[in-house]
């Protein structure tokens, strides 16, 4: 049966789409207008007169803290929860919207009297807390410009973003805990500085695991022992609309990661209509849970600032979806009522993988609508994600051997919006409005552009494509949270995005059009791999191995997985003085050293160490090859083979991978 609420929010998306469609800019202008509040209004709408460098609302002041905090106190929802914090260990808190304003002033307080001023960069390199929200915001609040760098990269990773930001203050903390243990960040952070050089003036340490560390007098301060002292209240500042807000560093196709910026205005109006729309985010009743880390875009625009700009309640959950057991998601989910559930097909193949016996065990009726982002979801993972989590009308039994019958299911299952976006879209892209078409939804299709933006999927020379085979993703028109540039590089910018087809982004994905007319996305098209949609690049992992004094030559590829989408494969050619090494030692070696040189998410699944590589005559390595290899083909493709200029390197990769 149709409800109210589904007629409704059926007839506000079709309205969207409408309004979209006549005029994008006057669209985006009053979504601006509606949805976020400007100190002084803006009269232009944008500004494309120096492409691809847009200005959106150039001439409005506002505050992207303010939007997302205070203005639900002023509106009376003080008391409503902005966060359900839910610590590894179990510890527990529920922060108001009105105690997150006093937190927040007082971090801004604090970090004004460590003299951070606006356009200051701040590097934030903190696990799931709510200290990491609080600290986003209060940058944002006094126009530092935080740069977010998630707990999982290394000391050097951390370092060489402290270094390109110029970041003059590091918000961290002694540790987390992850999966029962604790986890150091401290020690990286003190890593990361150990050579001179730096622009860092203060570390603030937040006291979250009370472990051992080490401690640099004048340098390292108690994020607690700051704030403590600092008054509750704090004057908004406003900002300008193009006021740099944060850089999110990505994985590109280069070595080095790109420093993706993000201004004010545009960005906030973006992701606050985005969470309204997409979710159906009802902000009295919704329990919002997106479980991506704050350290990812995900997590700065679908848990800081679009779910918080509209006011939402949500769960923040510091740990992982295994610890103490498998079936903490869904006792959280059931714990909090959780009704819109953000998650990435990554998580989802794994908890299909350990059955559904463990959700079916839990009620999680509360849920009402899904989302999926990171990377393409596959058909079954759909169906299971809607099935069994989607469409949980309640507990199932267990009988005395443990084995669980499902609880009801209900004849209406709920709708999953697959979301496509980047780092460098700031906000969803594409994805259907699962409240307007639910019977329309395409399992492993994001399908369409989200109202007010221009997407297409285009050949080599930039025309529509006119038939379903693949071709190249690109966004037509400048959308308002699409990243203004590459920290300090514009020409890079320019080259990364802007110069493979005339006048329009490109995205980097390949993609095709169903008859419908609906988009399927068919991953990267160039050296960015994508594992449990964590973004990294064959080229860093390459140059993180050619590093290690073991290492001639190394190759990297991304080969299908069936639990993470892709898996990280290198084959490397060791250096004479090496060449004795046991190859499993080497491996074990080389694997650590990328951890240690990006992060432990880089680290390869497997290193195989090889006395050549798939070269063609002009010395390119067909990595086409090696990608079959590692994807368990026992014969190598005999037209790739034969461009090669030694074939037979072939045989020894193809054995050494059945070992
Ligand atoms: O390849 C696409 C994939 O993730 C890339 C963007 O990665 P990142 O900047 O880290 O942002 C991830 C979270 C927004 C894209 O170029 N991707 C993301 N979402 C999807 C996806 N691929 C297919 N379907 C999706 N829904």
């Amino acid at each position: 049966m149709v409800t109210t609420h589904e007629q409704e929010t059926t007839q506000r998306a079709r309205d969207l789409y409408a309004q979209a469609e006549q005029s994008s800019l006057e669209y985006w202008a009053d979504r601006a207008r509606n949805e976020v509040h400007w100190d002084t209004p803006f009269t232009e709408v944008l500004d494309w007169s120096n492409p691809p460098f847009a200005r959106w609302f150039a001439d409005g002041t506002t505050n992207a803290c303010y939007n997302a905090v205070d203005r639900h106190v002023e509106a009376g929802n003080g008391e409503r929860v902005a966060l359900y914090f839910e610590g590894e260990p179990g510890d527990t808190d529920a922060v108001t919207y009105a105690d997150l304003q006093a937190r927040v002033s007082q971090a801004a307080n604090a970090l004004e009297s460590l003299g951070v001023t606006k356009g200051d960069r701040v590097a934030i390199y903190l696990p799931m807390l709510v200290e990491s929200v609080v600290s986003i915001l209060a940058c944002a609040r006094i126009g530092a410009v935080h740069s977010v760098v998630f707990g999982g990269f290394s000391a050097e990773a951390l370092r060489s973003r402290i270094d390109d930001a110029e970041a003059k203050v590091v918000i961290t903390a002694d540790g987390s805990f992850r999966r029962g243990k604790p986890n150091m960040l401290k020690p990286i952070v003190d890593d990361a500085l150990s050579a001179e050089g730096h622009t860092v003036d203060h570390v603030l340490v937040v006291n979250r695991n009370k472990a051992e560390i080490n401690w640099v007098e004048g340098r390292d301060k108690w994020f607690h022992e700051v704030v403590s002292d600092q008054p509750t209240s704090h004057e908004v500042v406003w900002h300008e609309a193009e006021h740099p807000l944060f850089i999110l560093y990505t994985s590109g196709t280069t070595g080095q990661p790109k420093g993706i910026l993000h201004t004010t205005g545009g960005y906030l109006t973006q992701v606050t209509a985005t969470a309204r729309d997409t979710f159906d985010l009802q902000p009295e009743s919704d329990v919002f849970w997106c479980t991506a880390d704050v350290g990812w875009v995900t997590g700065h625009s679908y848990i800081v600032y679009g779910p918080m700009s509209n006011g939402a309640t949500q769960v923040l959950y510091e740990g992982t979806p295994d610890t103490p057991h498998r079936g903490r998601w869904w006792e959280i989910v059931e714990k909090y009522g959780v009704t819109i559930l953000y998650t990435a097909p990554t998580a989802i193949r794994s908890a299909m993988k350990w059955g559904r016996d463990i959700p079916d065990r839990h009620d999680l009726s509360s849920i009402r609508l899904l989302g999926s982002v990171g990377e393409a979801i596959n058909p079954e993972a759909w169906d299971w994600y809607r099935e069994v989590i989607g469409d949980n009308n309640g507990p199932g039994t267990v009988d005395a051997d443990g084995n669980v019958t499902p609880g009801p299911r209900q004849d209406h299952p709920v709708p999953i919006a697959d979301t496509w976006w980047q780092t460098e879209t700031g906000a969803h892209i594409l994805t259907p409005l699962p409240a307007l078409t639910p019977d329309e939804l395409k399992p492993g299709s994001a399908q369409r552009a989200v109202p007010g933006i221009s997407v297409d999927v285009v050949d080599d020379n930039g025309k529509t494509m006119q038939d379903t085979t693949q071709g190249f993703l690109v966004i037509r028109e400048p959308w308002p949270a699409m990243a203004r540039t590459i920290w300090g590089d514009d020409d890079r910018f320019v080259n990364t995005y802007w110069s493979h087809f005339d006048g329009m982004y490109f995205a980097g994905d390949g993609a095709r059009f169903d008859d419908e007319g609906d988009i399927w996305l068919l991953g990267r098209v160039d050296d960015v791999m994508n594992i449990s949609g964590h973004r990294l690049s064959t080229t860093e992992i390459e140059s993180a191995l050619v590093s290690n004094e073991l290492v001639a030559e190394a190759a990297v590829v991304g080969a299908a997985d069936a639990t993470t989408g892709q898996a990280i494969y290198g084959f490397v050619i060791l250096t004479d003085e090496a060449a004795g090494t046991d190859p499993q030692e080497a491996e074990e070696q080389l694997r650590n050293h990328v951890g240690t040189h990006i992060g432990p998410i880089a680290k390869p699944k497997r290193i195989l160490v090889t006395t050549d590589l798939p070269k063609t005559r002009s010395g390119k390595i067909m990595r086409r090859l090696l990608k079959d290899a590692a994807e368990g083909q026992t014969e190598a493709d005999p037209t790739a083979l034969a461009t090669l200029a030694d074939p037979a390197v072939m045989e020894e990769i193809l054995s050494g991978m059945k070992r």
